[in-house]
């Protein structure tokens, strides 16, 4: 299995990257987890001449050594222009639904991979065959990655439980180390599961809008509702629309490769 797992990442990176890498783009963003080292390793497989002129842009500390390793040009997003955009972003996820809604933040990174996904024109997400599901929350159950201000955390605790969030934690530090996990920015993470999401269209089985009644929500009223609770800092869902209205809060990816 874990040698599937791993031809799996390899071949959906390899692929993204021939679709969605096009030889005329400039500034390509890269993002977290294990799966993006194929992509990087793609990416370079095409050769010095190819990527010359590309600049990339990392979500975090690991995404920075992948690309410096392979001997890419580097840059912070906070350095791409004030009115330009990324030709393209790669990235990793947790689960992917049928509708390329997603969760991320299995690795803490959420809130940079938000950044540098919205920056860019179109957003791509490379995963195994293990990350799709109908619907959020199927596969992947240690429960939707939230990043709080530390001080907020047990009043954002308290308001997850009111809408139906079944035992939301704060995710502990690694094995040996005391405490929260402490993100890049200085914040903690709570991972909030909830029961399987809706479809923003699935009006099933009798339940109205998916606004959070019996414990239902649908991605978008969810994923709404949680970036409003005061303390979060930003969220693990990636909804709503995707790539050409970037400017306007693009986070769902134009496609994904399994
Ligand atoms: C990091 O915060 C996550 O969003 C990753 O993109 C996600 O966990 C995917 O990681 P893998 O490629 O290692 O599964």
């Amino acid at each position: 299995q874990a040698r599937l797992v791993e031809t799996s990442k390899r071949l959906a990176a390899y692929q993204a990257v021939k679709d969605h890498l096009l030889p005329e783009y400039t500034r390509v963003g890269i993002g977290s987890g294990s799966t993006v080292i194929y992509v990087v390793e793609a990416i370079a497989a095409l050769g010095a001449a190819a990527t010359r002129a590309m600049t990339f842009y990392p979500t975090g500390a690991q995404s920075e050594e992948l690309i410096e390793a392979a001997g890419l040009t580097l840059q912070a997003i906070n350095k791409l222009p004030a009115g330009a955009q990324l030709d393209v972003a790669f990235d990793g996820a947790d689960e992917v639904d049928d509708d390329l809604n997603l969760i991320k933040g299995g690795g803490a990174c959420l809130w940079q991979e938000k950044i540098v996904a919205t920056s860019a024109k179109q957003f791509v997400c490379v995963a195994d065959f293990r990350k799709l599901s109908p619907r959020l929350g199927t596969s992947w159950k240690k429960g939707i990655p939230i990043e709080v201000l530390p001080m907020a955390a047990p009043r954002v605790l308290d308001e997850l439980k009111r809408i139906g969030s079944h035992n939301p934690r704060v995710r502990p530090g690694l094995p040996g180390k005391a405490g929260a996990i402490v993100t890049d920015n200085g914040m903690w993470i709570i991972d909030a599961p909830f029961t399987p999401l809706l479809l923003p269209k699935d009006g099933e089985s009798g339940i109205q809008a998916g606004n959070g009644d019996n414990g239902v929500w649908t991605v978008d009223a969810l994923a709404d509702h949680l970036i409003k609770i005061p303390g979060v800092a930003e969220i693990g869902l990636f909804y709503g629309s995707n790539g050409l209205q970037a400017a306007s809060g693009a986070q769902k990816p134009v496609a994904a490769y399994f």
